[in-house]
């Protein structure tokens, strides 16, 4: 089971090595549990530092796939390989909404990163608009094919379901939700799926004891050293 805390643009490079270094000291042991830390690309470095020997991984929030070039504000896989990321988040829906991310830049983002030798969590998920209207797996057929044509199944490709109706409201998917969009996703590519919108302390056993359920991304409740702790700590009771 894998537990990753996306920070999204939270933290300066020196609020990111205070945290890791909480997180270090209290996460204890949590068995089967993976645990990665997400931070903005100027906080990678004080975050691998940081967390360097420990059980504890560092992921970026995006990367380019191209190896270098006049490409004005993004990253390589080769400029994160160089600090020691493991890999990188990819195709958050807030890429997609805010940033033009479309499903086919997504899938390229996330084949380059394979390529690298690195990890990717690739994020898919339906409006709230899309799911009144039952085209939840529709949209996740679409988002996913050209992922399954680049890559398909491979040992360093994660996916993550997060419903975009989910993500910072509050408004949890119920288990059943979820578990029913996973194994749809795990019929179509049969790997690691992790869950994520508005996964808390409180909620994460239940979420993290669906059979299709492998890990969450976490926002906002990965940004509390405490917060993310209890969360990792439920998610191995049940892992
Ligand atoms: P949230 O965000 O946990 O704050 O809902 C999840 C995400 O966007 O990855």
């Amino acid at each position: 089971m894998l537990i990753a805390g996306n920070w999204k643009m939270f933290k300066t490079p020196s609020e990111a090595a205070s945290f890791c270094r909480a997180l270090r000291e209290s996460i204890g042991d949590v068995g089967n549990v993976d645990v990665a830390v997400c931070p903005p690309y100027v906080a990678l470095a004080n975050a691998i530092a940081e967390l360097a020997g420990s059980e504890i991984s560092v992921y970026a929030q995006n990367v380019h796939w191209a190896e270098n070039g006049a490409f004005t504000g993004e990253i390589s896989t080769g400029m994160l390989a160089e600090l020691g990321a493991a890999g990188s988040i990819v195709g958050h829906s807030e890429r997609r909404q805010y940033f033009g991310e479309t499903d086919e830049t997504v899938a390229k983002r996330a084949k380059a990163t394979i390529d690298a030798g690195m990890k990717v969590i690739a994020c898919v998920g339906e409006l709230e608009s899309e799911r009144d209207a039952n085209e939840t797996e529709a949209v996740l057929a679409r988002q996913l094919a050209p992922i399954v044509s680049e890559i398909g199944v491979h040992e360093r490709l994660v996916i993550a379901y997060e419903p975009v109706w989910a993500i910072g409201t509050g408004k949890t998917a119920s288990p059943a939700q979820a578990e029913d969009a996973h194994a749809f996703i795990r019929s179509i590519i049969d790997v690691p799926i992790l869950y994520g919108g508005s996964v808390k302390p409180d909620n994460a056993g239940e979420l993290m004891s669906q059979p299709n359920v492998n890990g969450a991304l976490v926002g906002g409740a990965s940004l509390d050293v405490d917060s993310f702790v209890s969360l990792c700590a439920a998610a191995a009771v049940v892992a």
